[in-house]
């Protein structure tokens, strides 16, 4: 057994529905059976008995949406925090600034639009934010922005039962009938095809699911027309939304060029290992809209969740010890070329770290970080270290 994968512990926090879903019992089997040992994590107990863990999995993101407005929440997103503040070492998937972010469709949509300026691979479809009153007062900025009808309507929070609660509205009339805080984005015409792309780390699954089917460009008569999205683009979804008016080929997926780029860029961008991006392919022009960024999706469709998950921990895992192991070694030998002075160095401030030595000298590394950090931290040693 590689020294990276030995005595290592996993701890994983998912609500019952997920866990359900994911049949996660299959994943912690897999674990076990390559010598790991997992713990599912339990919230109302103190983390510090529950560990020490070296990778922590977790879905919060119930937890973190109740936290802002209940005290009993926001005091379990505190001490989880806190434990993985101190215990800096721990590899999470993910961190939770990254997995809020997603959480609040406000700041999702304005990092795909900053995304969009960087590299134009892809689009985001423009919207107006609306943060209160109704979508009639809307309507001067959304003439002002240049966006057409029809417009589809979608909450703020990006999370929860309410928020898969959408409208499209087909003129200003129907803009009465929403409000704040939502946004207002354009409608996008794909031909009803979804592409459902899930990231773990390095590597990306792109799953096809039924969508919403084409409208008329501009404003018409039609009256508003409120759906779930869940009755849309799950996979057993059967709807009349999404059978199209006119017969039409069967649309080809984005070019692999375009979505490896989407998926290195957002991964960048948001500092998160486990995420879904949802794609359309614009029926007119061919460009491809990246319409919804999910944190620590369903992964439905993708038989190769569980093992792409535990190898994206172990190349994490190798390349924290690696990295660690360099930074001893770099630690080494500026002690040895400072000789003099090393009765009078400070004694370490890890001492609060109860894991292995070789992980104390790692407190710098970040919590959860993209494979190729290890490796950057690697690519800049090895001339320090041809010296040693
Ligand atoms: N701009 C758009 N143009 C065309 N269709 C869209 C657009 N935005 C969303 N849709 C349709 O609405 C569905 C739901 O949108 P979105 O993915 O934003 O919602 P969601 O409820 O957050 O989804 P998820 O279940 O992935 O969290 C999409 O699957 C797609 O069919
Ligand atoms: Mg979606």
């Amino acid at each position: 057994m590689p020294s990276w994968r030995k005595g290592k512990h996993i701890g994983y926090c998912l609500n019952d529905k997920k866990k359900k879903k994911l049949n996660f019992q299959g994943f912690e089997d897999l674990c076990r059976k390559r010598g790991y040992e997992v713990t599912e994590i339990d919230l109302a107990k103190p983390l510090c008995e529950q560990g020490p863990f070296d990778v922590i999995i977790h879905k919060l993101s119930d937890l973190i949406l109740e936290s802002s407005y209940d005290s009993q929440s926001h005091q379990l997103i505190r001490d989880f925090q806190t434990y993985v503040e101190t215990y800096s070492s721990i590899i999470l998937l993910d961190p939770f600034p990254a997995v809020r972010l997603l959480l609040d469709r406000f700041e999702s949509y304005r990092l795909l639009q900053d995304f969009q300026k960087q590299d134009s691979c892809i689009f985001s479809p423009p919207y107006v934010e609306l943060n209160s009153g109704t979508g009639r007062e809307a309507a001067a900025r959304i003439r002002e922005q240049g966006l057409t009808f029809p417009l589809i309507c979608k909450t703020r929070v990006a999370h929860g039962p309410s928020s898969h609660e959408m409208a499209l509205i087909f003129n200003e009339e129907g803009l009465g009938a929403v409000s704040a805080p939502c946004l207002l984005q354009s409608f996008v015409n794909h031909d009803a095809v979804l592409f459902k792309v899930f990231v773990v780390g390095s590597s990306h699954f792109v799953v096809r699911r039924p969508s919403l089917k084409n409208f008329p460009r501009g404003e018409s008569a039609r009256r508003s027309i409120f759906f779930n999205s869940h009755s849309v683009s799950k996979p057993e979804s059967c709807s009349r939304l999404t059978e199209l008016d006119e017969a039409t080929l069967e649309s080809p997926p984005p070019s692999d060029n375009v979505v490896c780029r989407a998926v290195r860029g957002l991964r960048s961008a948001l500092g998160l290992s486990l995420f879904g991006v949802d794609l359309i392919v614009e029926k007119q022009t061919g460009r491809c809209a990246v319409i919804d960024v999910n944190a620590f999706p369903g992964y439905e469709g993708v038989p190769e969740f569980f093992s792409a998950l535990l190898n994206h921990i172990e190349t994490l895992l190798e390349s924290y010890e690696q990295a660690a192991r360099a930074r001893v070694l770099v630690a080494e030998y500026s002690l040895h070329q400072r000789a003099p002075q090393v009765d009078s160095a400070p004694e370490s401030t890890h001492g609060t770290d109860p894991r292995a030595p070789w992980m104390a000298n790692s407190l710098e590394t970040p919590k959860s970080a993209p494979a190729e950090s290890g490796f950057f931290t690697f690519a800049v040693l090895p001339a320090v270290l041809s010296r040693h």
